[in-house]
């Protein structure tokens, strides 16, 4: 079987490991992967936002399974584009990767089929987001850029004069581009923060572990919002908690997309908050999670190409779910100076021999590329490493151990991943 994997992060560098690993993946090609993906699969030098260019790729190289990793070729309709030549692909079409795409249209979904979510206002004219700010006695408020804002669109503001200044950003100076458009103004929840991941066929889920995004740059959850500083898996819920996740949220929510005219395929990433009175959905996104794929996918103990086959298939129901490893698994990040404002590229980095090999641990490249001799960093974030454990203890020393020999100018990484399941 040929597999093309679209993408080129840490998540991407995840699935290709894991896809790489099935014993019916006879060629495994990456757009456009990064200098880790190209030590397992062939990568080509094509955007994945370039809709055309990849197309051309599944067709030259008669692809039977295109995985798409990143929202925004979902959102620009990859998915629609491949299924209209009759190439399979995983991962929803344009109408239902809205789910992620627009703010707005998730939380009125959610609001229509009464999903547990919290309370919120949807403004497309900063007069009417600003008059209701006026209005508002209970801070924080959170202000979110409706649109596909890579993780940098979501702001807790602890008091009036920060939400106004920051709804002005986005509606008014378009800080995010088209992204800030529209704004929501949601209601802040506290309770920890969990991401379950489910794969589904539109009609079927299967969930996977519960897992814990860091996603502010600094420790203690401090500094800007980021795409995700580290994660840890498995997250552990109380059982009602999880079926609740299940019957409340996930399958109500894949109903309701069919309900609605928008069947979805592909990874259902449900961004939780688990308060008091119970998980309310903060977000929804419409793929894997970066990094959540990084700490999920080293636990799984089964070939996830069958999955993968069955989702975008529509015959879900068939698989019993994964076995996962009873390890747990920490994953941290490495970023570059600058990051997330500007990160600072093209600085080589060092150790990366040095820190693979021991038992459980794995390295996952995101911004890094082969520069003569070098690899060197070429994003925000460079890469991941993910260690599993007996212990969240173990996983953890194991992870900083490994991370601590990669250098590279200007490295920040967070030093209190999975410090609270400790
Ligand atoms: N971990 C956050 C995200 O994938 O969007």
């Amino acid at each position: 079987m040929k597999v093309l994997v679209v993408g080129g992060g840490g998540r991407e560098h995840a699935l290709c490991w894991k896809i790489a690993q099935s014993p019916r993946v006879k060629q495994l090609h990456c757009a456009p992967g990064n200098a880790g993906i190209a030590q397992i699969a062939e990568c080509h030098g094509i955007a994945a936002t370039d809709l055309d260019g990849i197309v051309g790729l599944a067709q030259s190289r008669r692809i039977d399974l295109v995985v798409v990793g990143p929202e925004d070729p979902l959102c620009l309709g990859l998915v629609d584009r491949l299924t209209e030549r009759g190439i399979a692909a995983f991962g929803p079409t344009a109408a239902a990767a809205a789910i992620e795409g627009s703010k707005a249209f998730c939380k009125d979904l959610l609001r229509r089929h009464r999903v547990p979510t919290p309370g919120f206002r949807t403004f497309e004219d900063p007069k009417y987001a600003l008059a209701y700010l006026e209005t508002l006695e209970d801070y924080p408020v959170v202000v979110k850029a409706s649109g596909l804002a890579a993780g940098k669109g979501v702001t807790i503001c602890e008091h009036a004069e920060q939400a106004r200044t920051v709804v002005q950003d986005l509606m008014k100076h378009r800080k995010l581009g088209e992204a800030g458009a529209t704004v929501v103004l949601e209601e802040f929840v506290r309770g920890p923060e969990v991401s379950v991941l489910a794969i589904t066929d539109g009609q079927a889920i299967m969930p996977l572990e519960p897992a814990r995004d860091h996603k502010r740059l600094r420790d203690g959850d401090l500094g800007p919002n980021t795409g995700g500083m580290g994660a840890v898996c498995p997250v552990t819920l109380p059982p009602r908690m999880r079926q609740q996740v299940d019957q409340q949220i996930l399958l109500p929510v894949v109903h309701a997309m069919n309900r609605e005219g928008r069947p979805f395929k592909g990874v259902l990433y449900a961004g939780l908050m688990m308060t008091a009175k119970g998980p309310v959905v903060l977000e929804f996104n419409a793929r894997f999670g970066d990094p959540e794929t990084q700490a999920v996918l080293p636990r799984i103990e089964d070939d996830l190409l069958p999955y993968l086959e069955a989702a975008a298939k529509g015959t879900l129901e068939k698989l019993e779910g994964p076995r996962f490893d009873r390890r747990v698994s920490v994953s941290v990040v490495a970023a570059s100076e600058g990051y997330p404002e500007k990160p600072e590229t093209g600085r080589p980095i060092r150790g990366l021999d040095a820190a693979s090999g021991a038992d459980g641990v794995h390295i996952f490249h995101a911004g890094t590329k082969r520069s003569g001799e070098n690899v060197v960093t070429s994003g925000g974030r460079v890469l991941a490493v993910t260690a599993l454990g007996a212990s969240v203890e173990e996983a953890r020393t194991k992870a900083y151990a490994a991370m601590d020999k990669i250098e590279f100018v200007g490295k920040q990484v967070r030093r209190d991943i999975a410090l609270k399941e400790v």
